[in-house]
């Protein structure tokens, strides 16, 4: 089925010039980065889809609301801005930027979790399981099935699998979980968004169980979105009416505002009601980000996340954002190209392993894409497959990923419809050469989260 490319509902008043080297210098600059794109210089890069945060172009409100951001230390005019909006956007009472979504994890998760606890989630990015396992306790994935079925086009394959989630409850006993997480979109299962029903279940659960229910709410306008068009109870509601009622269900949020506030820094923490939490959060905050009235951001930062969190829940916007991934999904359709089906909010997430069956898990397929899409087309994605995953900390082996995923994550307001063009022309291109690409070795690893930093070689 023809998708029509939504055309972009903004035009552009500043642009940054990108080179394109040859086809030889980028087979000398990713051999010089040994075949870790995570090495190469951005200059180096054409279309960079390493990630959608923090990559965003901010509007010329938001720059403009740079100019006025207020920089005093204690009860800046910004500080009152961002709490306003977040008290309107979401209904909490309580709203504290931080420096990044991991700094939100880093104060709150420790408040909830300890040794012998359990968190439960649809699925845990990796900064939030490590944040679980740093406070001492373990977390649990349980995402619905469907998930893992990547030509399955089911409507909200990022949900938390409700039946699972309350036996895991059960089995492990109520007074073990610290925490139960919803993470909207599902990052790791491919910006995969959650139901409205599934949030009303997960809290019902939540509630019956006496558990906090706590929202990683990076993409939570696109996750919206998803939900104003495939739920049909949701057809005529504003987006920003969605976003209340999804958080109402929600006791606590962690965001990193680098996804959906379109900004390229910051974070927040909200509490829907609970004073002794919002106390110890403002002690760690201090101690952790900065004074309360900052968080580790400059009063700048803080205007335009302010901004941006209302230019987020723009319908247009939406349409226009996640129609990139869904025209891309469509290009890929007619060549038969696999990807984690439907498009996710942020992103396509390809199916390496079907791109070159003749890889195993542990020659990285997923990473050998990536490669190949830096040398075929100046294009750098990232794996998200075994090569991320790394080795089992007891035995040392290399673990099997469920996935061989290539992403493929969309900076919002940043690329055309002629950039898309051309990751599609080089998808193209390498399964046309498929049989011919080889896998990688790693030569060199650190011990924790590897794949930011090892050294590999091709497999002669
Ligand atoms: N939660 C989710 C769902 C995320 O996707 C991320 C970051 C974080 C938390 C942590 O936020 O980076 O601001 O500290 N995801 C980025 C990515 C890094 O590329 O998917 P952060």
């Amino acid at each position: 089925m023809a998708v029509k490319y939504i055309p972009e509902p903004f035009r552009i008043k500043v642009v940054e010039n990108i080179q394109i080297l040859s086809k030889q210098e980028r087979i000398q600059k990713i051999a010089d980065a040994h075949y870790n794109v995570f090495n190469l210089n951005s200059e180096d890069v054409y279309i960079d889809l390493l990630t959608d945060s923090g990559t965003n172009a901010m509007s010329a409100q938001q720059w403009s609301g740079m100019m006025a951001g207020d920089e005093a230390y204690a009860g800046a005019k910004s500080y009152q801005k961002i709490v306003a909006a977040g008290q309107d956007i979401f209904g909490y009472q309580f709203i504290q930027p931080v420096h990044q979504g991991r700094a939100a994890e880093k104060v709150l998760l420790p408040l909830l979790l300890g040794p012998q606890k359990y968190a439960i989630a649809n699925m845990f990015f990796d900064t939030t399981r490590a944040h679980v396992e740093i406070a001492g306790a373990r977390a649990i994935d349980c995402v619905v099935k469907e998930a893992k079925n990547i030509s399955l086009r089911a409507p909200f394959k990022g949900n938390m699998d409700v039946k699972l989630l309350e036996q895991t409850i059960n089995q492990l006993g109520p007074q073990k979980i610290g925490l139960v997480v919803m993470t909207i979109t599902n990052n790791s299962a491919g910006g995969q968004p959650v139901s409205m029903q599934n949030i009303r279940e997960t809290a019902s659960i939540c509630q019956k169980y006496h558990l906090p229910l706590c929202m990683d709410a990076a993409r939570f306008s696109e996750n919206a979105y998803f939900i104003k068009k495939r739920e049909p109870e949701f057809a005529n509601k504003s987006i920003k009416a969605i976003v209340r009622e999804m958080f109402s269900y929600a006791d606590m949020f962690t965001m990193s505002a680098k996804k959906d506030a379109i900004v390229n820094i910051g974070g927040l923490i909200g509490i829907k009601n609970n004073p002794e939490l919002i106390t110890l959060i403002k002690e760690r905050t201090i101690a952790f980000e900065g004074f309360i009235s900052y968080g580790g951001l400059a009063g700048r930062d803080l205007e335009a996340i302010a901004s941006g969190l209302y230019e987020g829940l723009g319908e247009a916007y939406l349409q226009y954002r996640v129609g990139q991934s869904e025209y891309l999904g469509a290009k890929l359709d007619e060549v038969n190209i696999a990807y984690q089906t439907p498009p996710g909010g942020h992103g396509l997430f390809i199916d390496a392993k079907s791109m070159f069956p003749h890889i195993p898990y542990f020659q990285f397929p997923a990473q050998a894409l990536a490669i190949e899409l830096y040398i075929e087309a100046g294009i750098r994605t990232c794996d998200v497959g075994s090569f991320m995953l790394g080795n089992d900390p007891d035995t040392n082996e290399q673990l099997q990923a469920h996935f061989e995923f290539t992403r493929l994550a969309i900076p919002r307001r940043v690329y055309t419809q002629a950039h898309l063009d051309v990751i599609v022309e080089a998808l193209i291109n390498i399964k046309n050469r498929s049989s011919s690409v080889k896998g990688y070795e790693i030569i060199w690893e650190p011990k924790v989260l590897r794949h930011f930093q090892a050294h590999l070689k091709p497999i002669k």
